[in-house]
C-alpha cells in the first residue's frame, strides 16, 4: 500500500513526494523527543483503560505538509477526562478538565495537550451550537471542517502511526484543496467560510469547486453566528502571517460586507498591515490590524460593528479613538509645534490608536510626531514630585499642579535636564504670580525644536 505524502512550497506548486501510509518515521522525526515520549505514554495508559488515543486535525495537516505545529490535539476514543486525570495523577501535569464536554487540557512546563472524547455532533438548526454525544473517531472526524482538517494518526502500540484518512484530506494535500465534507457544512456552521478563507491564503490552496459554490451560497448564513464567534475568527485571522492575503479574498468574496457593510480589505489595508507587521510587537498586532481595518469607517459603522462583534472595552476604547485621532491630525501636520504641545493633544489616546494614525496618515509631519509621542514623549516625568515640592514652601493644591505641569511642560520641551534645573524653575514659578492661567515660564515662548525630546530626531521607533 505505497501512498503520497506532500511537501509544498507554499508558493510554488506540488512537488509530491511518495511515502507510506504508515507515518511512525515522520511522527518520530516530527515531535520533539520529551513530547513523543509523553503521547506515547498517554496513549500505553489509554490502552490499559481500554481507550485508544489519536493525533488529529491541524498537526496531522501539517505533518504531512511538513510545516512546524505542536498545538497537539489528542482524539480519545473512550473518557478523556479520565484518561487526563490519570496521567495528570502520574505526570507533573496541571489539568483542565470540562466534564460537559468530555475535554481536558494537561499544560506542562512548555507545551499544552488538549484531549477531547471522541463526539458526535447534530445540528438542531442552521448556526446554532451543536448538541454533542459521545461517539467513534470516525464521527468525530466528520463533524469536522474540510477534508484536510479532518484526518488522524493512531497512536496505540496496534497500529502506532497508522493515518486515518476516511475523507481523502491527504488527496486534497497533495491537489491542494479545501474540501468540505458534505454538502450541509457551511449551514450548519457558517464560520467555517473564514476559516476556509484563512487556510486557503495560508497555506496557497484553493477551494474545490463544489466547496466554493457552497461557500458563496451561504455567506447570508453568517448573520445567524454569534458576535463572539464571527471575533474568534477573525482574531485567527488578523494573527496569520500575512492576514492581508485573507481579509482581501473575505472582501472579494463579500464575506466582510456581510459582517459590516462598509468593511473592506483592499491594496490601501494590505500596504498598512504590512507597515504594521514592520513595527509592532507580534502580541499586539491582531489587535492594530482591527485598527487599521477599521480606519476608513464611519463612527457610526464602527459603533455597530463594535456592538456585533461584541468587541471587549479595552479594544473598541482604542477603535474608537482610532478614528477620533483622525479627525485631529490636521492638528499634527504643522511642523513648528512644540513637544509640549503634541503631548497634550495626544495624551488622552489609547496607544494602540496613536500608532494605527502612524501608519495610516498621509502627512508626514503628522506621522513623525505621533511617532515622537509613542517612543519619547508619553514616557517624559519630572524629578520633582509633589512631596518635594512641599519641601520648598509650595502647598498642595491648585498652585501645586499648576508648577508640576510646568515642570512637565518644560521637561518635554528640553528647557529643562536636571532636578536643579527642575529646582530653580520651581523656585522662580513660586515667586512669581501663579494665578494667571497659563503658568507663564520662563523661556515658554521659545519654539523648542531641539534636546531631549526635540521634534527634530525621534530615536528609536517601536
Ligand atoms: N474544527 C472544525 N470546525 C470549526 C473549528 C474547528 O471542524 N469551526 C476542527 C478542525 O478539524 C480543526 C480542529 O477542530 O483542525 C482544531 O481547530 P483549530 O485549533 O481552530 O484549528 P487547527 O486545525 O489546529 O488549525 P490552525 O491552528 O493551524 O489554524
Amino acid at each position: 500500500m505505497v501512498v503520497g505524502i506532500a511537501f509544498y512550497d507554499v508558493k510554488g506548486s506540488a512537488d509530491i513526494i511518495l511515502l507510506a501510509m504508515n507515518l511512525e518515521r515522520q511522527i518520530e522525526q516530527y515531535l520533539p523527543q520529551p513530547v513523543l515520549e509523553l503521547v506515547k505514554d498517554i496513549s500505553g495508559q489509554a490502552t490499559k483503560l481500554g481507550q485508544r488515543v489519536y493525533l488529529v486535525g491541524g498537526v496531522v495537516r501539517d505533518l504531512l505538509l511538513g510545516y512546524p505545529n505542536f498545538d497537539l490535539d489528542l482524539v480519545v476514543e473512550g473518557d478523556a477526562v479520565k484518561l487526563a486525570q490519570q496521567v495528570g495523577e502520574t505526570g507533573q501535569a496541571k489539568l483542565l478538565a470540562h466534564h460537559r464536554f468530555g475535554t481536558a487540557k494537561l499544560g506542562y512546563e512548555n507545551f499544552t495537550l488538549d484531549l477531547a472524547t471522541a463526539r458526535k455532533e447534530t445540528y438542531a438548526r442552521p448556526g446554532a451550537l451543536p448538541e454533542v454525544t459521545a461517539g467513534t473517531l470516525k464521527d468525530d472526524l466528520i463533524r469536522r471542517d474540510f477534508s484536510i482538517n479532518a484526518m488522524a494518526i493512531s497512536l496505540a502500540a496496534k497500529g502506532y502511526g497508522e493515518l486515518i484518512d476516511p475523507y481523502q484530506g491527504r488527496n486534497d494535500l497533495e491537489h491542494r484543496l479545501i474540501r468540505i465534507l458534505h454538502p450541509r457544512s457551511f449551514s450548519d456552521d457558517a464560520t467555517r467560510i473564514l476559516r476556509g478563507v484563512r487556510y486557503e491564503q495560508r497555506l496557497g490552496f484553493e477551494f474545490e469547486a463544489q466547496t466554493a459554490q457552497l461557500l458563496k451560497q451561504y455567506i447570508p448564513m453568517l448573520d445567524s453566528i454569534s458576535g463572539d464567534r464571527i471575533r474568534h475568527e477573525l482574531e485567527l485571522i488578523l494573527k496569520e502571517e500575512q492576514p492581508e492575503l485573507a481579509i482581501q479574498r473575505l472582501s472579494e468574496l463579500g464575506v466582510l460586507a456581510r459582517i459590516a457593510p462598509s468593511l473592506k480589505g483592499d491594496g490601501w489595508i494590505a500596504d498598512k498591515f504590512d507597515k504594521a507587521r514592520r513595527l509592532k510587537k507580534t502580541n499586539q498586532l491582531p489587535s492594530l490590524h482591527f485598527c487599521l481595518l477599521v480606519y476608513s469607517l464611519s463612527e457610526t459603522a464602527l459603533e455597530q460593528l463594535l456592538s456585533r462583534l461584541n468587541i471587549q472595552a479595552k479594544l473598541s476604547r482604542a477603535m474608537l479613538d482610532t478614528l477620533h485621532l483622525k479627525t485631529k491630525l490636521p492638528l499634527l501636520d504643522r511642523p513648528s509645534l512644540k513637544p509640549s504641545e503634541i503631548y497634550h493633544l495626544l495624551r488622552e489616546y489609547e496607544p494602540l490608536a496613536i500608532q494605527a494614525n502612524a501608519i495610516a496618515s498621509e502627512s508626514p509631519t503628522a506621522r513623525r510626531f505621533l511617532r515622537l509621542f509613542l517612543t519619547k514623549l508619553r514616557y517624559v516625568r519630572t524629578v520633582l514630585d509633589g512631596e518635594e515640592l512641599k519641601k520648598f514652601g509650595i502647598s498642595a493644591g491648585p498652585e501645586m499642579g499648576k508648577i508640576l505641569q510646568a515642570l512637565h511642560r518644560a521637561r518635554l520641551n528640553g528647557e529643562v535636564r536636571t532636578r536643579a534645573d527642575e529646582e530653580k524653575l520651581a523656585l522662580s514659578l513660586k515667586a512669581i504670580n501663579l494665578h494667571a492661567d497659563p503658568v507663564k515660564l520662563p523661556g515658554s515662548d521659545r519654539r523648542s525644536t531641539s534636546g531631549p525630546c526635540g521634534t527634530q530626531s525621534e530615536g528609536h521607533s517601536e
